[in-house]
């Protein structure tokens, strides 16, 4: 066993994670744990672009952008939040030209910007190019740029660590236990400051555009440990995954003026978001494809429709679009200037997480109280600025924003705060844990029951929902724990042992998919990503709320807190 020292522990080489390290790091010593190599962290994955109302190419303002976020939450984001997001984005996108993202220019040398979903004009006019983007590889090159400053600024990265438990005791964060992958030996990272920036869990349902390593591992832990998880009922379907893979299409192929047509050629976009059509926010898009496809619409009677992008000029698909072209050309065999995409729906983003202030600081209860030592940022956290749907290019934005901001105020407290102390007894639990689990001889195999319950949460819980199918899924989810108590493992070795990390990670996915369900079970409303096909209507008079969950006793139980509301009032959704 290692026991480190250092004043801050950030979990996570994503984007909150970067920019969080940058940040503390000017108060003291950093390290960074990642589970894979940094930079294959899953913001690299982020296509489209990073939203600041810029107007480099129209008239553009934080104030339509801040509309147009709670507009697209569906009024469940708490706009004291919003605003701060959407005011400080034109600073954001500019420092991160400063530190070398090389973002795509329109010919006068300013950096290009272009449509994306619910981003509009003068509050809900029109379409807006507010997404700033660097082709279709817009986190990939964030990434790289603030990796670099990282390196050049002497924080410290312990790549391939797989983190096993978030130490939360006495009130306060001590710091984090993990393991390294290559030797299977155990590391205490002790600290003043621990910030779990450690992204999503898309690996609960079975067709995803999130990365393998997306399981969700530091909130199974804190929600075991007692922290609250909050608003995990909404849960984001992209519109555009290509068929059967669930990789993702960037929304920035309607942005560059893709449409989606059904069996019929219709843009049937046209239907259902008269004003801004494909550039609807996700959440209706999603529902509207899957409609056409329920009504028959579907290309040869199959489960998906056509992303049709042969009348954009193949030059621009060159250029901005050259990711999802060669996904194209390798996956399905089809040149996207010449044949249409065939899409259907994708897992892609958790607008719930845990819960925290507007600067990191992670919140124990629904009155606000705050867990000493410990921050969240980026996808794991829930400021709220999503509420109950993100648009488009604004997750880029969040963990830039919040991840700065954590690291901020991790600096400002780093004085008060005092070292983390991880008690041998804690260790001895984790260290029992893994032999437990190294050791055991069921009959279960982890890839079936995972296969299980991705498929279970898909065909329940998915874009549409119903008190019978929730109820269904619960019943499953207790048939599946019941297999993972009966787990054998194969490989008993401590070195590189995958088939470890993933019955910890299942283990993970398991107790994030009851919390979603239970969650999604409770709130009786459509809004946003949550649709109730029992419930169609938002009921702002029983829900305009956030759904926090806790751990107690062994099961789930629920509070409840206002949505912050400071300038936009509840209206209709219309597009
Ligand atoms: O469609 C996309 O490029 C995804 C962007 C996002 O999720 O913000």
């Amino acid at each position: 066993m290692y026991v480190h020292n250092y004043d801050t522990v950030i979990i996570g080489s994503g984007l909150a994670g970067l920019c969080a390290a940058l940040e503390a790091k000017n108060a003291g010593t950093v390290a960074v744990l990642a589970k894979l190599y940094p930079t294959r962290c899953h913001s690299t994955a982020a296509q489209g672009g990073i939203a600041a109302a810029l107007g480099n190419e129209e008239p553009d303002s934080p104030e339509w952008h801040f509309y147009d976020t709670v507009k697209g939450s569906d009024f469940l984001g708490d706009q004291d939040a919003i605003e701060v997001m959407c005011e400080d984005a034109i600073r954001t996108v500019v420092e991160l030209e400063h530190m070398g993202v090389p973002f795509s220019r329109i010919p006068e040398g300013k950096i290009a910007q272009r449509r994306f979903g619910g981003h509009t004009r003068e509050f809900g006019a029109a379409p807006v190019r507010r997404a700033c983007y660097s082709a279709d590889r817009t986190g990939h090159a964030i990434v790289f740029a603030l990796y670099e400053q990282c390196m050049l600024k002497g924080v410290e990265f312990f790549s391939e660590f797989h983190v096993l438990d978030i130490v939360v005791e006495e009130g306060r964060c001590q710091g984090v236990l993990a393991m390294e992958i290559k030797t299977g030996k155990l590391h205490a990272f002790q600290a003043k400051a621990t910030l779990v920036a450690s992204g999503g869990y898309g690996r609960v349902f079975k067709t995803t555009s999130n990365a393998l390593a997306s399981t969700g591992d530091c909130l199974g832990m804190l929600f075991n440990r007692g922290v609250p998880l909050q608003d995990m009922e909404f849960f984001q379907f992209h519109p555009t995954g290509i068929y059967g893979l669930g990789i993702l299409i960037t929304e920035g192929a309607r942005g560059e003026g893709g449409v989606l047509r059904n069996s019929r050629g219709e843009r049937f976009m046209e239907r259902y978001a008269p004003t801004i059509k494909d550039l609807a926010p996700r959440d209706m898009v999603s529902r509207a494809i899957l409609t056409e496809i329920k009504e028959g619409r579907g290309i040869d009677g199959k489960d998906y429709v056509y992303l049709d992008l042969t009348h954009v000029p193949r030059k621009n698909i060159e250029e901005r679009l050259p990711e999802i072209s060669s996904f194209c050309k390798i996956y399905l065999g089809i040149d996207p200037a010449e044949e249409p995409i065939p899409v259907l729906p994708t897992a892609h983003y958790a607008m719930g997480g845990i819960p925290t202030d507007v600067d990191g600081r992670v919140l124990r209860d629904e009155k606000g109280e705050t867990i000493e030592g410990l921050y969240a940022a980026g996808e794991c956290a829930c400021v709220s600025v999503h509420g109950a749907n993100r648009l488009g290019c604004n997750s880029l934005l969040d963990t830039v924003v919040f991840g700065r901001r954590a690291g901020r105020a991790i600096n400002k407290e780093l004085k008060g705060l005092r070292q983390g102390n991880i008690k041998k007894e804690i260790v001895n639990q984790v260290f029992e844990e893994i032999d437990r689990l190294l050791n055991s001889k069921g009959k279960e195999k982890i890839g079936k029951i995972r296969k299980q319950l991705q498929q279970k949460m898909m065909e329940h819980c998915s874009v549409f929902r119903t008190e019978e199918h929730l109820r269904m899924l619960l019943n499953e989810l207790k048939n599946i724990k019941e297999r993972y108590r009966d787990i054998g493992l194969k490989d008993t070795s401590r070195a590189f042992n995958t088939e470890l990390l993933e019955a910890i990670e299942l283990g993970h996915l398991i107790t994030i998919s009851e919390v979603i369900a239970e969650s999604a079970l409770r709130r009786t409303e459509s809004r946003g990503a949550h649709y109730r096909e029992d419930f169609p209507k938002r009921d702002d008079e029983n829900w305009l709320k956030h759904t926090l969950a806790f751990k107690k006793n062994g099961s789930i139980e629920f509070a409840y807190k206002p949505v912050r509301i400071t300038k936009f009032q509840p209206e209709e959704r219309k597009y």
